[in-house]
């Protein structure tokens, strides 16, 4: 199959593509870089494209003629959204209609999107599945609900069969490093860490320590990022059996704390990393934790690598030797 992989160029869109060139499929990269990298293109074609400008998506489209779409590109920052919300609706919904439409025109049918945990906002002490109501309270969260809807009515209307997948945390890197987490700003706790830990930042500050947690700071359910990309496999495949549209939580169902990340860091690198206390970050929800239920009974979906050592050990791996980090 030709799946193109908007955002492939990305940390989880270019794991994405190794794993789909792996199992005999090709992944064409559609990508701005206005976030992701050149050198993260390694395994199939490359478009250089932006989804706001809808004769470039089309370009690919009528080049590449792909079987399905694989949509990851998309601003995914939590603060950035706070500042500069116009952003948010721009690339992720302006974006989004751009590619639903043209995958529309070119009668590709079966689209994997990548939604989040923070559709669901801020529910305290709730553990959230696909049954909890969204209530995002950020415009990133916002945006990708409203990606959501618009599927619904993409689907009832044009016949564009999707499969939503609101992710919590991902972590962690190829095991073999060929790609990785990389952001530049990065404001991502486990690179954070790691970079502190390599010397490349003083401290890791920790923002808010009065949250009403265990030790009272924030919770995070953490996923490997190669156990997400084996979801989106299984989720072409249920779109190619016919299966329907469906939306899952990708998950473990287990909660860190921002502490108890950085003490896994130290355990896993050896090293002690100095950190500092400061303000919450403004958009942070107290707790996201998932319940992966429906995509453990359904799609058969089992997380492997996802434990808190298993992810800093892979990303701390890609950290040491990464060529585009440098
Ligand atoms: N954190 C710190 N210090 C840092 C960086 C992060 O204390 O230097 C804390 C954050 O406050 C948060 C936790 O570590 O409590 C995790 O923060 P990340 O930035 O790593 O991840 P987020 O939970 O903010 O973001 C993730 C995804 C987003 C998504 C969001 C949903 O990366 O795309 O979950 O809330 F929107």
């Amino acid at each position: 199959m030709k799946v193109l992989v908007t955002g492939g160029a990305g940390y989880i869109g270019s794991h994405a593509c190794k794993a789909l060139s792996k199992t005999g499929h090709t992944p064409i990269t559609f990508d701005n870089l206005s976030t992701g990298w050149r050198d993260a293109v390694q395994f199939g074609p490359f478009f250089e494209g932006d989804l706001t400008d809808k004769s470039s998506i089309e370009r690919a489209f009528a080049e590449h003629r792909p079987d399905a779409v694989l949509h990851f590109a998309a601003l995914s920052r939590v603060d950035e959204a706070m500042a500069k919300p116009e952003l948010y609706w721009r690339n992720n919904v302006l974006g989004s209609l751009n590619l639903f439409e043209a995958a529309v025109q070119h009668d590709c049918l079966d689209l994997v999107f990548s939604s989040t945990c923070a559709t669901f906002g801020d529910q305290d002490n709730v553990i959230l599945d696909e049954n909890t109501p969204q209530h995002p309270i950020n415009a990133y969260g916002a945006s990708k609900q409203a990606v959501e809807r618009m599927l619904q009515d993409f689907e009832a209307t044009h016949g564009l069969r999707n499969v939503i997948f609101r992710y919590f945390n991902v972590a962690g890197a190829d095991p073999d490093a060929e790609v990785g987490e990389f952001h530049r700003p990065e404001t991502h706790l486990i690179p954070i860490v790691l970079d502190t830990v390599a010397g490349e930042r003083d401290q890791v500050t920790i923002y808010g320590t009065d949250y009403p947690t265990p030790d009272g700071t924030c919770v995070r359910d953490y996923v490997h990022v190669s156990d997400l990309v084996d979801a989106h496999l299984l989720g072409l495949q249920w779109l190619k059996d016919g299966k329907g549209s469906r939306a899952f939580n990708l998950g473990t169902g287990s909660g860190f704390s921002v502490r108890e990340v950085i003490h896994s860091a130290n355990r896993v690198t050896n090293r002690e990393v100095p950190t500092a206390i400061g303000d919450r970050r403004p958009g942070d929800a107290i707790k996201l934790v998932s319940g992966s239920k429906r995509a453990e009974d359904e799609l058969k979906w089992t997380p492997q690598k996802s434990t808190m050592p298993q992810m800093i050990e892979d990303a701390w791996r890609w950290h040491q030797v990464a060529d585009y980090r440098k």
